[in-house]
């Protein structure tokens, strides 16, 4: 049989497409992802809490999503963890709270991945449970045991457990506790920067350990960005736009602390935890000095906002506000610094790149394989 060559460069683009990755990681197939974290991965959470005024609902938020709608992503599309659970070939994962009234949909999401991701969510509490701002992580846990209960009725107790060893947890978090330790004078008096960051990941090691009794899923881990890089915070450095080294401080502290603990854990767990961490910090330092590297023209101002750096104002539909004219290069959306679509696409690489210096002790080939 004579193949012609339109078929065969077809065949060629579909398989090029088809590989993920820097180093063309190949990823074996998961059953579900399941998603924990603040405003880098809400995918609507907050649009159910009354009381919150962190919601994403206003456009240009959404722009690139399908149907050019917000729906509570901080971002112009899709946020990391929708483009993990695409890249892993499963639905996104809808809001823990859209699935409340809704049987079927709740049953199916159960499988193969929820969102418990909320805006404003902290390791510690903050005030949230009582003021109804945002989801802090403890709760977010207690969402995902009504989840276990229903997989567990769905598929039995046994394959519940082998499905959630199986499954990715993606943790994205602590980047709200970092903040408030800047923000909060009384937080500054009563510990130093190492006392408080180990405090946060002291918390975080309880949170981890509630999750270990409820099966041993694949742990994906970010650390902290480089919170003084993000466009309000360069802007607010007047004149010269530089990052506020201090909050970069204390992020780095804060990951030092999680490495450690995570590495604690393990050993303490006995093996059987299933982690690895992402060095967010370091991968975005690196795409911010060479962005053309990684296809993108802009990493230090926001793509929507006014004023310098686009960061005077946030993203709302406000007069003046604008939305950069390419949004495929620039590394942030809005001012806070969450990541653009492209961003996040670029930050998906550098995770499941299987030579990654930003991912260990696995690669994320070797975690979903594990
Ligand atoms: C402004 O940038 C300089 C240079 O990086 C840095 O040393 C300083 O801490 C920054 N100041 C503020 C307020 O962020
Ligand atoms: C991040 O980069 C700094 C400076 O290059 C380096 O000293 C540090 O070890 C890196 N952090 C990690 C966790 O690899």
């Amino acid at each position: 049989m004579r193949v012609n060559t339109p078929v065969l460069l077809f065949l060629g683009l579909l398989l090029f497409d088809s590989i993920p990755g820097l180093e063309g990681a190949t990823l074996a197939s998961i059953p579900g992802v399941y998603v924990f974290g603040d405003s880098l991965v809400d995918a609507g959470n907050n649009n159910y809490l009354p009381f919150s005024s962190r919601k994403a609902i206003y456009p240009p938020n959404g722009i690139d999503f399908p149907k050019h709608i917000p729906t509570g992503r901080f971002c112009n599309g899709k946020n990391a963890a929708d483009v993990i659970a695409e890249k892993f070939g499963l639905p996104l994962p809808p809001p823990y709270l859209s699935l409340l009234l809704r049987k079927n949909a709740r049953e199916a999401a159960a499988v193969t991945g929820v969102s418990f991701a909320s805006a404003g969510a902290g390791i510690f509490n903050s005030d949230d449970q009582t003021t109804g701002q945002a989801i802090p992580l403890s709760q977010q846990l207690d969402h995902w045991i009504s989840i276990h209960k229903q997989l567990t009725r769905k598929l039995g107790s046994s394959e519940a457990q082998i499905h959630i060893s199986k499954s990715l947890f993606v943790i994205v978090i602590g980047s709200n506790d970092v903040l408030d330790y800047n923000r909060k004078l009384e937080l500054r008096q009563k510990s130093n920067p190492q006392q408080y960051m180990q405090s946060i990941a002291d918390k975080f090691k309880e949170h981890l350990k509630k999750v270990h009794e409820t099966g041993k899923p694949r742990l994906l881990i970010f650390g902290v960005a480089q919170l003084g890089c993000t466009p309000e915070k360069r802007e607010k450095n007047t004149t010269i736009y530089e990052c506020n080294e201090e909050v970069n401080m204390f992020a780095s502290l804060y990951n030092e602390a999680l490495i450690k603990m995570l590495q604690q854990l393990k050993e303490e767990l006995q093996s059987s935890m299933t982690y690895s961490y992402f060095d967010i910090f370091n991968s975005t330092q690196d795409i911010s000095s060479n962005p053309a590297r990684y296809g993108l023209a802009d990493a230090t101002s926001a793509c929507c906002g006014r004023g310098k750096l686009n960061a005077e104002s946030p993203c709302l539909p406000l007069p003046m506000v604008r939305v950069c004219s390419d949004r495929t290069k620039y590394l942030f959306w809005d001012y806070y610094g969450h990541p653009t679509e492209a961003g996040s696409r670029v930050i998906f690489d550098l995770v499941s790149a299987d030579d990654s210096q930003y991912m260990f002790p696995l690669s994320l080939s070797q975690l979903v394989a594990s």
